[in-house]
């Protein structure tokens, strides 16, 4: 199915064909005339794509003369792999990739305002200005973690939309158990954490009416197969294969988190909140009776995690006994 839209700098269909190419036939020497022929350009043109591929750290071998081949096959998030493995899926008609761009949620948005309909996604195995939370960058590292934005355009008021986050972060969880058996803290409003370090967030941005949204995104960012992190990072921050001391397939990470995604959401618009607020109390330990502190950006106290209320906002009674209903900000547990 052809894409709705068509924007500067995603991967050139024939690209990405060169590289399922190699993919599916990995170790294997392809002639440079049959790779030509199959994908519809010159001999020339699959020599200088193979230099860009090169480039972008996929391990490409081989000369014109003697025929291509991968020594290794990349864990690319190739979009004709993506929606095989998502055909008839919510998520599997549009899959936008970029090899390197800015911030997939801001590539999102901009889909969004141009019309392109619910379902797209948008890869990028790195960003260079991944967007987190409160103005926050997110450490986009080439092909070591997933970068992922989908466009929905739910019938929901602008008040339900945070419950979205909520809900990709369950989602995450479930997707992150199933690939590696770990169960994943939630730390309200939208982290996962391992052993009390991130490796997960969540950011959703939307375009709204005063009653109605008109488009939401939801980014998510996993950290899979990082071996270190830099600065301040290194210290509060981790991935799956530092925890399960694994290499992670993005791929089938990817396929996992989407599809669950595609349940929740439907669960979601059918059931309404409180499918997500009843599990998000169940699954985060973060919800009630943890001490934290709370930085809301106004104010920072501390308190006891009290439950959740019907919207999905984080109840805390404080030390001085009063109750606060958390809208944003950040908590962390006080031990
Ligand atoms: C957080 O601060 O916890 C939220 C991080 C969200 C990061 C993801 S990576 C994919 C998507 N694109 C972005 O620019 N940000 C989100």
């Amino acid at each position: 199915m052809p894409q709705a839209t068509s924007l500067p700098g995603t991967t050139d269909r024939r690209l990405a064909a060169l590289l399922t190419l190699l993919s599916e036939n990995a170790t294997i020497v392809i002639s440079g005339e049959r790779i030509a022929r199959e994908i519809g350009v010159s001999r020339s043109t699959v020599w200088r794509w193979a230099e860009r591929l090169r480039e972008l750290g996929v391990r490409v071998k081989g000369q014109p003369a003697t025929g291509y081949f991968l020594e290794k096959v990349p864990d690319i998030l190739t979009p004709d792999l993506v929606r095989k493995r998502l055909r008839g899926s919510l998520f599997g008609k549009h899959v936008y990739h970029f090899f390197k761009t800015d911030s997939t949620n801001r590539v999102a948005m901009e889909l969004g305002y141009a019309g392109e309909p619910e379902g797209a996604v948008v890869l990028a195995e790195e960003q260079t200005a991944g967007r987190g939370r409160a103005g926050r960058t997110w450490h986009s590292e080439r092909g070591a973690g997933l970068y992922v934005t989908l466009l929905l355009r739910p019938k929901l008021s602008p008040a339900q939309a945070p419950l979205l986050t909520m809900m990709a972060g369950l989602s995450a969880h479930t997707a992150v158990l199933a690939q590696t058996g770990l169960a994943a803290e939630l730390k309200w409003p939208n982290d996962l954490l391992l052993n009390g370090k991130k490796f997960g967030g969540i950011l959703t941005e939307m375009h709204a009416e005063p009653n109605a949204v008109r488009f939401v995104i939801v980014g998510v960012g996993i950290n899979s197969n990082q071996e270190k992190f830099p600065g301040e990072l290194a210290a509060t921050a981790t991935s799956l294969r530092m925890e399960t001391r694994k290499l992670q397939s993005r791929l089938e990470l990817l396929v996992r988190l989407l599809s669950q995604f595609e349940t929740d959401y439907n669960r979601f618009l059918r059931e309404g909140a409180p499918y997500v607020v009843q599990r998000f109390e169940l699954v985060s330990s973060f919800a009630s009776g943890k001490r934290v502190r709370v930085d809301t950006g106004m104010e920072t106290y501390l308190g006891t995690t009290a439950g959740l209320s019907p919207e999905g906002l984080l109840i805390v009674k404080k030390d001085d006994g009063a109750m606060a209903t958390m809208i944003s900000g950040d908590v962390t547990e006080v031990k």
